[in-house]
């Protein structure tokens, strides 16, 4: 730390992301991209825009917002686009959470939630997820601090019904709940019909999973006009330009295509199905995901071992520490991919 730094930065641990290597070709299973290939109008979109690039992007994203809002079924005005969900994420961290009233969230879930908190100054409650390790809606209903949840819950799967996300929802007329919907497209209950419903819900997207576009960075927030104005006023307060000109084309592109994604998300959820038979017969344990990973464990093995002997065949899976320490988290690859690493698994474990 430089003697400059802000007494901020001695209390941060900051995020690590999954690990992005650039020295050989691995079966990459680390970081729940897709398998698939973004969809033919992303090619053509993306080839063009080169001429554009001189002139500054569109501050309101306006032809992506209209795709985000048409493809989604909402109105334009309940719809902000980000630079990827963390940006959304930390958008409404700023918006929404106060210093000592604070946040709450499980205490296994997607990374990023305590590392905003420390950086925004805010206190952050983790609420410890059940046994089974799933979220206990009844954890979240009645008191005070905004609620962030994943669903599916990032690194379990584990998704909660929209009924059991309506009840923290009602339970919190106070608090903004944040539902962070990033793996929802492979097979959760999408909270979005009930931002009309409910003015303290915010629903953080991104098409970094299900659009097959995690290197373009494009996330959303969605909710009612004035939960949006609200994290429009901090984008604008940060950083106006904060989709790129190649990204909006792209996710507009993209948002225009959903017949291309239904049919790979589909096969996102055939090869999970492959992918969980293939641990069963292996004698492993899994946690039941709807999202495009699945976390599981080898009796025996420590799952930092699992991850090395993977990471030895040439497969990269993610582990973590914690309650989880045990398991390691697996990204539905292709077919082929799945097939790889269940033959490496099966050598490991016999
Ligand atoms: C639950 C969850 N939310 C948000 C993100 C951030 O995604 P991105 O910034 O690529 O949109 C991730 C990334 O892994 C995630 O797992």
């Amino acid at each position: 730390m430089s003697r400059f730094a802000s007494s901020r930065l001695a209390l941060l641990t900051p995020y690590a992301p999954g690990e992005q290597p650039q020295d050989k070709k691995y079966v990459k299973l680390n970081t729940n991209e897709a398998f698939f290939r973004p969809c033919p109008g992303v090619f053509a979109q993306v080839g063009e825009i080169a001429e554009r690039l001189r002139l500054y992007c569109d501050p309101e994203a306006k032809a992506l917002t209209r795709a985000v809002a048409e493809s989604l079924g909402v109105r334009e005005e309940n719809v902000l686009m980000t630079n990827g969900s963390d940006e959304a994420l930390a958008f409404a961290f700023m918006a929404f959470c106060d210093g000592d009233t604070g946040v709450r969230f499980p205490d296994v879930t997607y990374g990023f939630y305590p590392v905003f908190a420390a950086l925004f100054g805010v206190k952050a409650r983790q609420i410890p997820l059940g046994g089974d390790f799933r979220i206990r809606p009844e954890d979240y209903c009645g008191g005070s601090g905004t609620v962030v949840i994943a669903n599916p819950n990032a690194q379990t799967g584990i998704a909660l019904s929209r009924t059991e996300v309506e009840k923290i929802i009602k339970a919190n007329p106070g608090n903004v709940v944040i539902v962070d919907e990033a793996y929802v497209d492979f097979g959760a209950e999408s909270c979005l019909p009930l931002i009309d419903k409910y003015d303290n819900l915010l629903i953080v997207r991104t098409m970094s999973k299900s659009g097959a576009l995690a290197g373009a960075r494009i996330g959303c927030c969605l909710g009612c006009r004035e939960l949006i104005a609200d994290v429009k006023t901090v984008k604008y307060s940060f950083n106006p330009y904060n989709v790129g000109t190649m990204a909006q084309a792209a996710g507009a592109a993209a948002a225009a295509d959903a017949a291309y994604y239904a049919e790979k998300t589909g096969q996102v959820r055939e090869n999970r199905a492959e992918l969980c038979k293939g641990l069963e017969a292996l004698g492993m344990e899994y946690l039941p995901s709807l999202a495009n990973f699945v976390l599981a464990r080898a009796k025996g093995v420590p799952g930092e071992k699992l991850y090395s002997m993977l990471k030895e065949r040439g497969v990269l899976v993610r582990h973590f520490g914690g309650r989880i320490e045990d398991f390691v988290r697996i990204t539905v690859g292709s077919r082929e991919e799945v097939a790889f690493l269940l033959a490496c698994l099966k050598e490991i474990l016999s």
